[in-house]
């Protein structure tokens, strides 16, 4: 049997969540938007899911946008926040922490608004001092994620939120990596905007949200149609959103389980690790997600790894990240400032529900293995 070790990349849809869709992908026919009865049943289902979306991040139902996932909510709030920002203020700036998400690093290099970064630590995350020094009085809007989705890390984001406020700034964070694994509380976090995305807790993929405080100046970039408080034109696909709404019921009803359950396999998983020299665990000293795992191994790059460990039936991520055709060090390990060779030998591994020690065993057997004959190999090479 192989092993799934890849659930910040992706979750399998939990079995509820596909029995709660399959009405919805069937004979039920109707648009959310039509008066009529067969209209009428869809909408209530679409929101049933705000209800539930809302329940897990401790935000209030009309906050909630649907969207097709992480990167819309992310382009949607880069985006619908500089058309509003260049109305008032042309020299509006933006700032986001150097870590996030390709799906917010890359729009944000298309705004019409200047974009500054604010740097992390070795631990991969954000503090005071950073954020201070990469914002002025110009700075409009400030993202920072609340989760990472290599480390790990979490940032603490009060301090943070606290002193944009003070500044007249808005603050956005990507939740995706973090709902569902932590508890969140949308709105006692006085942030004006998260982004969610489905396929990360056990839903389906092409849903997420974009959930906004009604303060925060955004305005739509799709265009053709009201949905969504006139935020996001499009007939809604309405099996995804209620399946989103279910794998959130789910999530909040299992927190706490889950998170036990990961968080030992985490644990046990770095306990093995330790063993081998080779070794290094990066963001260790941060809080971290309980499912999360990423660590290089000297001597190695992180490709051959995971294709030596997928050799072995064990899917795990590379580090590494694809950029225009060219694989390098992940740039959230490059602004951790870990050395090159380092960054190049990460793997990330992400627990998901399933999981449990024996797939943990199975992956230090397997690392133990590999390393061995690595070894052995470059010994007999010395020798010849
Ligand atoms: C932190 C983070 N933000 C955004 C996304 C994009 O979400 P989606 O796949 O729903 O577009 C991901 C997906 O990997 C992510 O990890």
């Amino acid at each position: 049997m192989a092993v799934y070790l890849d659930n910040n990349a992706t979750t399998a849809l939990d079995e509820n969540v596909l029995q709660a869709m399959l009405p919805f992908m069937g004979h039920v026919c109707g648009n959310p938007s039509s008066v009529h009865r067969f209209g009428r049943l869809q909408k209530d289902a679409i929101e049933q899911a705000r209800e539930s979306v809302a329940r897990l991040v401790g935000a209030r139902a009309e906050q909630v946008i649907f969207t097709s996932g992480g990167t819309e909510s992310n382009n949607l709030l880069l985006f619908g926040f500089s058309r509003q920002q260049l109305k008032k203020k042309a020299d509006a700036r933006i700032a986001i922490s150097a870590i996030e998400h390709m799906s917010l690093l890359e729009p944000a290099q298309h705004l019409p608004l200047a974009v500054d970064k604010i740097a992390v630590d070795s631990n991969g995350c954000v503090d005071l001092t950073a954020l201070q020094q990469a914002t002025g009085p110009a700075t409009a809007l400030i993202s920072v994620m609340a989760a990472n989705n290599e480390t790990g890390a979490i940032q603490q984001l009060a301090p943070l939120v606290e002193y944009a406020r003070q500044q007249g700034c808005f603050f956005h964070t990507d939740a995706s990596q973090a709902a569902g694994k932590i508890g969140l509380n949308f709105i006692e976090s006085g942030v004006h905007a998260m982004t969610l995305s489905a396929h990360k807790l056990y839903g389906p993929t092409g849903v997420g949200a974009l959930v906004i405080d009604k303060y925060l100046p955004i305005e739509k970039i799709q265009f053709g149609g009201s949905q969504e408080k006139n935020l996001r034109a499009g007939t809604e696909n309405v099996a995804a959103i209620v399946g989103f709404g279910k794998a959130a019921e789910l999530a909040s009803a299992e927190l706490e389980t889950r998170g036990r359950q990961l968080r030992a396999l985490r644990d046990a998983l770095q306990a093995g690790l330790k063993k081998f020299t080779a070794v290094t665990v990066f963001a260790e000293e941060a809080e971290r997600l309980p499912n999360t795992v990423q660590f290089g191994v000297a001597g190695f790059s992180g490709e051959t790894l995971l294709m030596q460990l997928d050799r072995k039936a064990i899917a795990v991520s590379s580090g590494s990240a694809c950029t225009s055709g060219k694989t390098g060090p992940s740039h959230v390990l490059t602004a951790m400032k870990v050395d090159d060779a380092l960054a190049d030998s990460a793997i990330r591994v992400s627990f998901g529900k399933t999981n449990t020690m024996s797939d943990v065993d199975a992956l230090l057997n397997a690392l133990r293995d590999i390393i061995e004959i690595n070894q052995q190999s470059s010994v007999m090479a010395a020798n010849v």
